[in-house]
């Protein structure tokens, strides 16, 4: 088929991920998560215990980690050196860490470099998400959004992703926080000249979907 990149971006809670493979599976279109390789290189330093806090061994991390990482939207694949760690980046620990090797320029413009070369790899079909593919990493998709929510539905989500057991408190401070060491770095909080904005604050995940989809239509 001809063509069609989909870029999205936004902040955690927003529901990016869900839509983004949905949009992929009606498209036909493969599917990349970029927070997952900020997750992997996380995980690859800790497991090797690199010190986040410096910024060359990080970097060298990032060029040299063993990562294997599958496009298709029905079958998440992340190895790390043959180990399968899909569910292990989404834990705590890696969540709690990934904001400091998300902040250090030099290791994005390594991961930047490998997302680019996905996207090529897929013959440029293919919806990225994260939060600086609008702008860095495919400024020139033929499609791109920004999906936001307000700080009460992203809340809501986490919870239920969370299985709806995790204090509040905690889950906003962790949540916020990490919006706010990622936002030093990347601008995910305003749309770009030529990016369409879809508040999916007041949406179901199917309607969600259906905006996505009718922004695609009109923009590719
Ligand atoms: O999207 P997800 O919550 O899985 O992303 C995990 C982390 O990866 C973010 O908190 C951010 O630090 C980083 N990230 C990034 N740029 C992207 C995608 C993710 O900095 N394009």
């Amino acid at each position: 088929g001809r063509e069609l990149v989909v870029a999205i971006d936004g902040p955690s809670g927003s529901g990016k991920s869900s839509v983004s493979k949905e949009v992929a599976r009606r498209f036909g279109l493969a599917y990349l998560d970029t927070g997952a390789m900020y997750r992997a290189l996380t995980w690859w330093c800790l497991d090797r215990g690199v010190d986040l806090a410096d910024a060359d061994a990080v970097v060298e991390a990032a060029r040299t980690f063993p990562l294997a990482q599958g496009t298709d939207p029905d079958r998440e694949l992340v190895l790390v050196g043959g180990t399968d760690v899909a569910v292990e980046i989404r834990g705590a620990r890696v969540t709690g860490a990934v904001s400091a090797v998300a902040t250090n320029p030099a290791a994005r413009a390594v991961l930047v470099a490998r997302q680019q070369e996905l996207i090529a790899d897929s013959g440029r079909r293919i919806v990225a998400e994260g939060r600086d593919i609008t702008t860095v990493v495919a400024p020139d998709a033929e499609a791109r959004i920004l999906l936001t929510a307000d700080e009460r539905a992203r809340m809501a989500r986490r919870g239920l992703q969370n299985g709806g057991v995790e204090d509040a408190a905690q889950l906003r401070a962790e949540v916020v926080g990490r919006d706010a060491k990622d936002s030093t770095v990347v601008n995910f909080t305003e749309a770009a000249d030529g990016v369409v904005t879809i508040d999916s604050s007041d949406l179901t995940v199917e309607q969600t979907v259906q905006a996505v989809l009718d922004a695609v239509v009109r923009a590719a």
